[in-house]
């Protein structure tokens, strides 16, 4: 079976081609322009989505050897993300599949990263006990099947990329902040700076405002008597790091005590990060679970994964109108 993914939720462009279970190809076009505008200008990211899908598909099939004649299964990003972003990938791809008579999947983008440590050659096994961390989402959940999804905790406020994003504008270090803070973390010393976790009554519930807000209080004390220094700089990104790792860590170390879960999977756009994916494989080594995270290619927005959760589904014998419309705030009808 030959299937074709396509991702269009964002700032990335994406084109995937799986071939017998296999990945032929994952290609990822970044709008790298839209830092200058420090964040996603939602109708620039339509316009170069729109530019690029086409050649992109067409690369893609070139590099599988394959035609769209060979093509079985199409799958693209419903949702969530920016509705004109995803309108033209979505659409592009129900073209395809309405003149091509082929099965039609659409994706949930959140499902994709909560699949993805599946590309992986070692795959996770079920229950996995998965933390997605990325721009839009925090969220801890088991995966017991492909179709029932356990949701234990999200963000009551910002999502843990969004929390790396706007410390790195506070600091003055730009867009993306993730992996701006991780190089400039790099530097300094993690406990130099004790920045507040938040204690919820929801067991498993995230919050990252406050120790924004910390961090930003911090910042205006230290500035009041001039610019920072490198090396209070250094220590601020670190310090905040170390923050997030330890707000995450504990859920996580929280939820293995109470759950059975075979594996442990870290995934989205923050599983980027080195410190998070040390602790996250410490904590799984030392309760004796396999830990499955994405390489770096597939932590970020990618078709890939969305290829691999459309197959998922269809193998699940799940299947789908081609009249599904795609939607800016997609809830997954997997999650229990
Ligand atoms: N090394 C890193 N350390 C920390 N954060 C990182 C790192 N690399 C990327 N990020 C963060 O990952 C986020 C992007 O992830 P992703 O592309 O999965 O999010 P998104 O697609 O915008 O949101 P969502 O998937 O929730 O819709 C950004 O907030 C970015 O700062
Ligand atoms: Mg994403």
């Amino acid at each position: 079976m030959n299937v074709i993914g396509i991702e269009s939720s964002c700032d990335e462009t994406s084109v995937a081609i799986i071939s017998n279970g296999e990945l032929k190809t994952n290609l990822v076009s970044s709008q790298d322009f839209h830092i200058e505008y420090g964040g996603v200008v939602p109708e620039l990211s339509s316009r170069a989505h729109l530019q690029r899908i086409n050649p992109l598909v067409k690369d893609a099939l070139i590099k599988s050897q394959l035609t769209l004649e060979n093509i079985d299964l199409i799958t693209a990003t419903a949702g969530p993300g920016l509705i004109g972003a995803l309108l033209v990938g979505y659409t592009y791809a129900k073209g395809l599949a309405y003149s091509l008579k082929k099965t039609f999947v659409p994706v949930n983008h959140i499902e994709g990263h909560i699949f993805s440590g599946f590309l992986m050659e070692d795959k996770p096994e079920y229950p996995i006990l998965t933390l997605v961390v990325s721009g839009g989402h925090t969220l801890l959940l088991i995966a017991e099947s492909p179709i029932k999804i356990r949701i234990l905790g999200t963000t009551i406020d910002d999502a843990a990329g969004e929390a790396f994003d706007k410390v790195a504008k506070m600091i003055g270090l730009g867009y993306p902040g993730g992996p701006k803070i991780q190089s400039v973390a790099s530097k300094g010393n993690k406990d130099a700076i004790n920045f507040p976790i938040a204690e919820l009554k929801q067991q498993y519930h995230f919050s990252f405002s406050g120790l924004k807000t910390a961090v930003l209080r911090y910042i205006q004390a230290l500035t009041k008597n001039g610019e920072l220094g490198e090396s209070q700089l250094n220590d601020i990104a670190a310090s905040f790091q170390n923050a997030v790792v330890k707000a995450l860590s504990r859920q996580v170390k929280k939820a293995i005590q109470n759950f059975q879960v075979k594996s442990i999977s870290l995934v989205g756009g923050v599983a980027a990060n080195k410190a998070i994916r040390e602790e996250i494989i410490n904590i799984g080594n030392k309760h004796g679970l396999k830990v499955v995270i994405p390489n770096y290619e597939f932590c970020g927005d990618n078709a890939a994964m969305i290829a691999l959760r459309g197959q998922m589904l269809y193998e699940s014998g799940e299947r789908f109108s081609l009249d599904t419309p795609p939607f800016p705030s997609l809830k997954s009808k997997y999650f229990i």
